[in-house]
């Protein structure tokens, strides 16, 4: 079988400005692609390293849980490189909050960043990879949805629908040359979950993995590029654990 280079693919990422989307980015342009970056913050570091990388980067601001805001960026990545090819959902929020005091707004923004925000993404691009016969959806879960760890009801909610969505889709477009799977990590050192309450569970829970040290960023962007690629053609439905083997799911 040939494979083709990523060369000439465009690639979106969602969240892209910081953390584990920022890698993603920087990896996709490493990889041949032009990457638009979807963010409510400024993504313009993102975009140096994608130009650092030697691709075309293009980074707008989009909140993923607005249709009206994901219309103007899908239009607006249209406007700057004509197609899109691969879609990685990386925008997500995760306040650790208990049940018993949760908000139903709390409860409606994570599920609109986390969920929601895919079925948007997707209504926007999916059609032109079907319509090409070439495409790539990878969503990022969290193992969060296999431990069922307490204060996430709303978060592990979100993600185990992200892998329901995923399996489904997968089911009806697999035909036309488009697979879509999601990653889910454990927990990762970002900015976000260094300031957040996350940050006192690194080293327990580096100890419960079968590699012993506290997952980056930089650890999840092979599975994403294999899943980005040519070679990964054949899998689709899937999701594929990347926690250091924390759960052997
Ligand atoms: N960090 C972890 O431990 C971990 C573990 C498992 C899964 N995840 C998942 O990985 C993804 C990235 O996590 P991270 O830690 O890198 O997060 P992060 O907070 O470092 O970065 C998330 C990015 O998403 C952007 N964003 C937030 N809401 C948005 C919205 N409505 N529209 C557009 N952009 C928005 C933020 O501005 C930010 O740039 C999330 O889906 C998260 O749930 C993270």
């Amino acid at each position: 079988m040939t494979t083709r280079s990523a060369t000439g693919r465009v690639a979106v990422v969602t969240g892209g400005a910081a953390g584990i989307g920022q890698a993603f980015a920087e990896r996709l342009a490493v990889d041949g692609h032009a990457v638009a970056v979807a963010d409510l913050g400024p993504a313009d570091e993102t975009v140096r390293l994608i130009e650092k990388a030697g691709g075309r980067g293009f980074a707008a601001h989009c909140d993923v849980s607005s249709p009206e805001s994901v219309r103007a960026f899908a239009a607006e990545v249209e406007g700057e490189f004509g197609q899109v090819d691969v879609l990685v959902n990386n925008a997500g929020i995760y306040p650790a909050t208990a049940f018993l005091g949760m908000s139903w707004a709390e409860w409606q923004r994570v599920l609109g960043v986390n969920l929601n925000s895919i079925f948007l993404l997707g209504q926007a691009f999916v059609p032109g990879m079907v319509q090409r016969g070439w495409g790539r959806v990878i969503s990022v879960s969290s193992t969060t949805f296999h431990s069922g760890i307490g204060l996430n009801t709303h978060y592990t909610a979100s993600k185990g629908g992200v892998i329901g969505f995923s399996r489904s889709l997968a089911a009806e477009v697999g035909e036309h040359g488009v697979t879509v799977n999601t990653i889910a990590p454990g927990l990762v050192r970002t900015a976000t979950t260094e300031k957040g309450p996350q940050a006192a569970w690194f080293d327990a829970l580096a100890q419960l993995q079968a590699i012993k040290r506290t997952q980056e960023p930089h650890d999840l962007v092979g599975a994403m590029s294999f899943l980005a690629s040519d070679h990964a053609a054949f899998i689709t439905g899937q999701t594929l654990v990347v926690d250091g083997g924390w759960m052997r799911a």
